[in-house]
């Protein structure tokens, strides 16, 4: 019955919004004490994508790193990234400069347990010890992600990894030891990072790790995997794994340690190309494929009816423990939103087998800037797509505590300086944000992606997303603040958010410098 009644408020909410227009705060000055007084502003990076001493102090490779060196890569070098794991303290004083309330980072699970179970790595703990001292030192608070895309390699060899039931009690012993070395000074753990992204690159696509995907499905050319079942198992067993860690977090930590448990979403606003009632079911079914997978079964303990009516048997089933464990095992959704994604309905696909997740959701989607190369890639600036997903949780989710993980704007390495575009999409983004928060929506905080020029998954350094510039032909790797940082921190300092900001005359000229690069 609940799950009949949210469908429809689902389609109700889909019309309300193609009727509501686009029209919201862009060009209006605010500042950050429009916000509530505890909502809080920050900055995100992952372990791999920033950390580099990828294989120093005991540190054993990821799925991640296997994926990074597959493609050959120039002297930029991921397993260096940035190297925060030495500049760490350097780069807390950046968090400063900015005037971070919070940093989002995430710890490297085969550096803190190299062998994936077992042993922990002295080398590791004190590295992540050193870390949260030295932001908790600075008043800057840590939310941490434990898993960003970056799986032990070793369970993945020894298992298949998120495909073999055996993850929950290894994922549950790992965050168990994070829980009891961390929870002391950190309060806000994301288990999973884009959960729902990762299982579609991960075992549909097969264009980010672990790369399984089967023909005709996978956008490259993979040695394993099968994209028609994979996606579900490894999706299933990713809730499961989360759903115990919230378990044991409640039962062993909470009370002393006070902190919250979430998991993070890549939320897409998905918009009907037409105004066709096919293209709005399509729509309704885009954001039940990617968003309500995870959030109907955290919410109301299974998967939606649209995915069971078309994936059938290839969707695992919840046992009635399960479901109970699983409703309600969150405290907060990390939602990272970069773009609007149009989509088209395909219901053809279903008439056809075999089916991957795509074919199942029976929809196209029209991906912005399609023709662009990588290099020239920046998101379209559209702010109303962040409201109506947000206004989307609140209606079908019941107004779940939010935190925004990931917001920010993709441009080439090299002309990313003098980001005026970036302020842009910053200034309209946060302030759309502002109106969907005094419209009702329970969202308390904001991390722009990213800290720093970090090593991007599909990208390598090629697109970056950073408030610093990261210069990788310096052996220092020295960071130097780009406009978007210096708009971001008179932000959060206190002035009004206006696009109309300038670099001053001395960084100008250092800029001009680099832009040469
Ligand atoms: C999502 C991922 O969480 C992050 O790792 C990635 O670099 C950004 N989006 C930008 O693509």
């Amino acid at each position: 019955m609940a799950m009949r009644v949210t469908a429809g408020l689902c389609l109700l909410h889909l019309c309300l919004a193609l009727l509501r227009g686009v029209a919201g705060s862009e060009g209006k000055e605010y500042n950050r004490y429009d916000f509530p007084k505890d909502f809080i502003f920050g900055a995100s990076t992952s372990a791999y994508q920033v950390e580099g001493a990828a294989l120093h102090d005991g540190r054993k490779p990821s799925i991640y790193d296997t994926f990074a060196h597959r493609s050959k890569y120039d002297t930029r070098n991921p397993d260096v990234a940035c190297d925060q794991y030495h500049k760490y303290k350097e780069d807390v004083q950046l968090m400063v400069e900015t005037g971070l309330d919070a940093y989002r980072f995430s710890i490297s699970w085969s550096r803190l347990i190299p062998d994936g179970r077992g042993a922990v790595n002295f080398k590791g703990l004190r590295y992540y010890n050193n870390l949260i001292n030295e932001l908790i030192s600075h008043g800057i608070e840590p939310h941490v992600t434990l898993v960003h895309t970056d799986l032990p390699q070793v369970l993945e060899n020894e298992y298949g990894g998120f495909l073999n039931v055996r993850i929950i009690e290894d994922f549950t012993s790992y965050v168990d030891v994070c829980f009891r070395e961390f929870g002391d000074r950190v309060r806000h753990w994301t288990t999973f990072n884009e959960a729902n992204i990762f299982v579609f690159g991960g075992y549909d696509a097969g264009n980010t790790p672990p790369s399984r995907c089967s023909s005709p499905f996978g956008f490259i050319n993979c040695t394993k995997g099968n994209s028609t079942t994979e996606p579900y198992i490894a999706a299933h067993h990713i809730l499961l794994a989360h759903a115990y860690a919230v378990k044991l977090y409640k039962e062993n930590y909470k009370a002393k340690q006070r902190g919250l448990v979430g998991i993070n979403l890549l939320s897409y606003h998905f918009a009907p190309l037409t105004d066709t009632r096919e293209d709005i079911l399509a729509c309704q079914r885009a954001y039940d494929f990617l968003i309500g997978w995870f959030m109907h079964p955290l919410t109301y303990g299974d998967y939606p009816e649209i995915m069971k009516k078309n994936v059938g048997n290839r969707i695992p089933v919840f046992t009635k423990k399960e479901s109970k464990l699983l409703k309600g095992s969150f405290d907060f959704i990390g939602v990272n939103y970069y773009y609007i994604q149009k989509v088209k309905d395909n219901s053809m696909s279903l008439t056809k087998t075999p089916r991957d997740l795509f074919a199942d959701m029976a929809v196209k989607w029209i991906f912005p800037n399609s023709s662009a190369s990588p290099k020239e890639f920046t998101f379209p600036n559209e702010p109303w797509g962040f409201e109506r997903v947000l206004e989307y949780y609140k209606d079908v989710y019941a107004n779940p505590l939010i935190f925004i993980h990931e917001n920010g704007q993709a441009e080439s390495y090299n002309t990313a300086i003098q980001d005026q575009f970036r302020v842009e999409y910053l200034h309209d983004h946060i302030g759309r944000l502002l109106d969907v928060v005094r419209n009702g929506s329970n969202t308390q905080g904001y991390f722009v992606w990213s800290l720093l020029d970090v090593y991007e998954l599909l990208f390598s350094f090629d697109a970056t997303f950073g408030l610093y510039y990261v210069d990788y032909n310096d052996p220092n790797l020295t960071r130097h603040p780009k406009l978007s940082q210096r708009w971001y921190s008179q932000f959060l300092k206190g002035k009004n958010a206006t696009t109309n900001i300038q670099m001053n005359q001395a960084e100008d000229t250092t800029i001009g410098a680099r832009s040469s690069i």
